[in-house]
């Protein structure tokens, strides 16, 4: 139920700390240990590299979860987009471990994949919200992402629990290889949560920055680089599928490869500013565009925004920082699409899931 809120999304958006602490309490033990099912550490630990495979928004998160697993576990990891994988078959490793990220855990192209690697008999680990799914019924493994029923098409309390579950997984299996890591994931995700409510109570700011750049515009373009990249695509999709509004992710270099042609006066460019080796040049790519006349929206992170800033973060763990950066591209997209009189929680042409390939 929605209760007060005029709209499912808007109410998912603001469970995402409780979602958190949620995780933390179901994934930690009295220890203060993760708890995790052995044969998952296991087969984490056994294999020698891991295959991402997932669509939309989940794809995203597992962009990453390939950061967390490579960067804190040492795992190599690969992402696919699951309609892709069957043509671009990959080259496997000797012993491969597929991952399959579902909010729904019913995607029909993921299915497709799954049942193609278990035919090959390699283990699956299934992420989802829904345990009884035919994605997690039908794979070897699952990590149930505590996020509670996602109704709107839009999915945004899903995808900060994936990209938690999949830190978890990573500091679990750091930490069964014996690799020593200078944080604790559930503090870490605790901090998350504070963040996460501090957003949630400053909700005219992007409601603002909403009316501001996007009442009226065609497009509209998201740069970053690395991880805010990665953040980047998931506001583009966030914007386009409930607003309409023509939204593109790029890499920050990328741009002067072809994209800066499309800018116009007026274009409006959100910039992801939230890592500090990167922030010189995300910000160089910003001038670059505000040159050629573009509407610039600069959202970066305490201790690194610079005067002009449209909205500073407040700071987490270096590796979490995602987690809390997409919520203002979450609230922006929200009232873009509600001030263009869009129908919020069932865009035109969308299911919640996509169970035909
Ligand atoms: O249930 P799934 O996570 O497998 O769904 C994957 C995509 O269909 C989904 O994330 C879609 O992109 C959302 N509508 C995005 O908001």
């Amino acid at each position: 139920e929605k209760g007060t809120y005029p709209h499912f999304m808007l109410k998912e958006i603001d469970e995402q700390p409780f979602v958190m602490r949620k995780i933390i309490q179901e994934y930690q033990d009295d220890n203060d240990d993760i708890k995790l099912d052995k044969d998952i550490r296991k087969a984490m630990k056994k294999c020698d590299r891991v295959y991402i495979i997932a669509a939309g928004t989940s794809y995203h998160a597992g962009l990453i979860g390939k950061e967390f697993l490579e960067k804190i576990a040492e795992v190599p990891t690969e992402v696919h987009v699951a309609s892709e994988f069957s043509y671009n078959f990959p080259l496997l490793s000797e012993n491969p471990l597929f991952v399959f990220i579902s909010q729904s855990g019913e995607t029909a192209d993921l299915r497709s994949v799954l049942v193609e690697t278990k035919k090959l008999g390699h283990p699956a680990l299934t992420i989802t919200n829904v345990p009884g799914s035919t994605l997690s019924r039908e794979a070897n493994y699952t990590m149930h992402l505590h996020a509670g029923p996602e109704i709107a098409v839009a999915s945004t309390k899903a995808y900060t629990a994936q990209m938690a579950v999949l830190a978890i997984l990573a500091v679990d299996t750091a930490r069964a290889k014996g690799i020593e890591l200078d944080f604790d994931p559930m503090q870490e995700l605790g901090i998350v949560s504070n963040a996460m409510e501090a957003l949630c109570d400053q909700k005219e700011v992007f409601d603002q920055i909403a009316r501001d750049y996007l009442s009226t515009t065609r497009n509209c373009f998201f740069i970053g680089r690395g991880s805010d990249y990665y953040v980047g695509l998931e506001g583009a999709l966030k914007l386009k599928e409930i607003s309409y509004i023509q939204a593109e992710g790029f890499a920050g270099g990328e741009l002067k490869h072809g994209t800066i042609a499309l800018i116009e006066d007026g274009t409006p460019v959100i910039a992801l500013a939230t890592q500090e080796h990167v922030n010189g040049s995300i910000r160089s790519n910003v001038q670059e565009v505000v040159t050629r006349g573009a509407n610039d929206c600069i959202i970066s992170l305490e201790g690194l925004d610079r005067e002009g800033d449209a909205f500073v973060i407040p700071k987490v763990h270096r590796l979490f920082t995602p987690l809390v950066s997409v919520l203002p591209l979450q609230l922006i997209s929200y009232y873009a699409a509600l001030h263009r009189d869009c129908d919020v929680d069932k865009p035109r042409n969308l299911a919640k899931s996509v169970t035909v390939e």
